[in-house]
């Protein structure tokens, strides 16, 4: 008979070691190692198959012979989730909702519970978090109270389980992951192996029953969710709630979609009944500046196939520190501190003695480089005091050689632009079409477009 292996893990971070550790040499947390059974090596559990096991292995077959459904979505009337989901929930599928604490997620989740209760579908929502009551009092606000939503707190995985087989649901929703525990995994509820036990039981569950699951997970303050990155992997979709509590303005965004697009983003305003989508996001990331004010420039960002008009906003301030500070807030720092140097080397923009502040309007988050030519335009609108030409929107990455370059569907975006009344358009010189509407005026590199965007 095989010797079983054992390895030791991190509970913390969860490395794994051969053998067990006083510290754990990833994390170096003491104490945090304990050993557990290795996964049998693939030889081994190839040659275990069908040999001793009571189910007959079933033989691969050719993939035109595997019977194909019919989608059988439950879409959930929430137009903006789903968008984000690809037409609904997907029944056996897993999905994760992560986002900080007070992003709304249980907010939309309670919304999202009721609407396929009240289309007829059994849904079991299990607050592990907070109590039936406290739920209940939402639900009033909301009034999302239908009868075929059932509510439990329970945290216990094994009264999970067994409400799941006593109710059968369509949907059950778990909030969160982190405080449901496996009686049968040592350790507190929320540790690394505690979370990753729990989900991959249920994710078993859901496959077994063909019953749609979401875990809600927590996210850290670096933006990972709380510990097990490992869930990401276990799950089919992973969704992320993000807007902060100063801003009601709420974006949902699918990061891994198994059955939909990923990159699609829904918008969402809090507000006193719940999240409520915004289908024409407009004028929403633009600011109110009075015309004319420096230091501020408009991009049309890509979320998923939805172009936004987006406002950034820089402000130069004269220091004497020999490091000046280069702030971002909603934008990528470290590509502010390139654009910085590129301004410098290849359109005299010198901000070596000045503190440069960069933001982006209303609380999006702008990772895109088809964002770089309205961030440099901004900055130099910004250094100089002078304000963009009126009407102008800018679109395009900045190479290193201060040289533009095209971003993906710029159709799409300016399209986007002549709709909401923007008049003229900078972009890189090799965009040949011309379908929009707005005047474009092509520029080669970034000194021409800034004398352009600022003439
Ligand atoms: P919640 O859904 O509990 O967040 P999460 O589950 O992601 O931690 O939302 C919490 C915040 O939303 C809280 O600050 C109150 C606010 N809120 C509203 O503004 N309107 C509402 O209708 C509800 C239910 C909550
Ligand atoms: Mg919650």
């Amino acid at each position: 008979m095989a010797k079983t292996r054992t390895q030791a893990r991190c509970g913390q971070c969860g490395h794994t070691e051969s053998k067990w550790l006083g510290q754990c040499p990833a994390c170096e947390a003491w104490g945090s190692m304990a050993d557990e059974a290795a996964p049998r090596p693939t030889p081994g559990s190839l040659r275990a198959m069908g040999n001793g096991r009571a189910e007959p292995v079933r033989p691969a077959r050719p993939i035109r012979e595997v019977p194909l459904h019919a989608d059988p979505r439950m879409p959930t009337g929430l137009a903006e989730l789903d968008r984000v989901l690809g037409g609904g929930f997907v029944p056996g599928s897993v999905t994760l909702f992560g986002g900080a604490p007070g992003a709304g997620k249980s907010t939309l989740l309670l919304q999202a519970a009721d609407a396929l209760a009240r289309s007829g579908k059994r849904v079991l929502y299990i607050s592990a978090e907070e109590s039936v009551g406290q739920v209940r009092l939402r639900a009033e606000r909301l009034g999302t109270l239908s009868d075929r939503l059932l509510l439990s707190s329970e945290t216990d995985l094994d009264v999970v389980a067994g409400l799941v087989e006593a109710h059968g649901p369509d949907l059950l929703l778990v909030d969160s992951i982190q405080t449901v525990r496996d009686p049968d995994t040592p350790g507190a509820a929320g540790g690394i192996s505690q979370v990753r036990e729990c989900a991959a039981a249920l994710v078993r569950s859901a496959k077994q029953r063909g019953m749609a699951c979401v875990l809600v997970g927590h996210v850290t303050k670096d933006g990972h969710l709380a510990g097990p990155r490992v869930l990401e992997h276990l799950v089919d979709t992973v969704c992320d709630v993000e807007g902060d509590r100063h801003h009601a303005l709420r974006l949902l965004r699918a990061t891994k979609n198994r059955f939909g697009p990923v990159g699609e983003v829904g918008c969402f305003e809090m507000t006193g009944q719940g999240m409520t989508g915004i289908a024409d996001a407009g004028r929403l990331f633009l600011g109110e500046l009075a015309e004319g004010s420096p230091g501020v420039a408009v991009t049309l960002a890509l979320e998923g196939r939805r172009p936004l008009a987006c406002e950034v906003q820089a402000l130069t301030v004269p220091t004497k520190q020999v490091n000046p500070r280069r702030v971002a807030s909603g934008l990528d720092a470290a590509r502010l501190s390139l654009l910085l140097a590129v301004l410098e080397r290849r359109a005299e923009v010198c901000l070596r003695e000045h503190d440069v502040y960069a933001s982006s309007v209303g609380g999006v988050r702008l990772s895109e480089p088809a964002v770089d030519l309205a961030l440099c335009l901004a900055i130099a609108s910004a250094a100089g005091n002078r304000a963009v030409a009126h009407g102008v929107v800018a679109l395009g990455e900045v190479g290193l050689a201060g040289e533009l370059r095209l971003v993906a569907q710029i159709e799409r975006r300016l399209a986007e632009a002549a709709r909401l009344g923007f008049s003229r358009a900078l972009l890189p010189a090799a965009y040949d079409g011309d379908t929009s509407g707005l005047r474009l005026h092509r520029a080669a590199g970034l000194a021409e477009a800034l004398a352009v965007g600022l003439g």
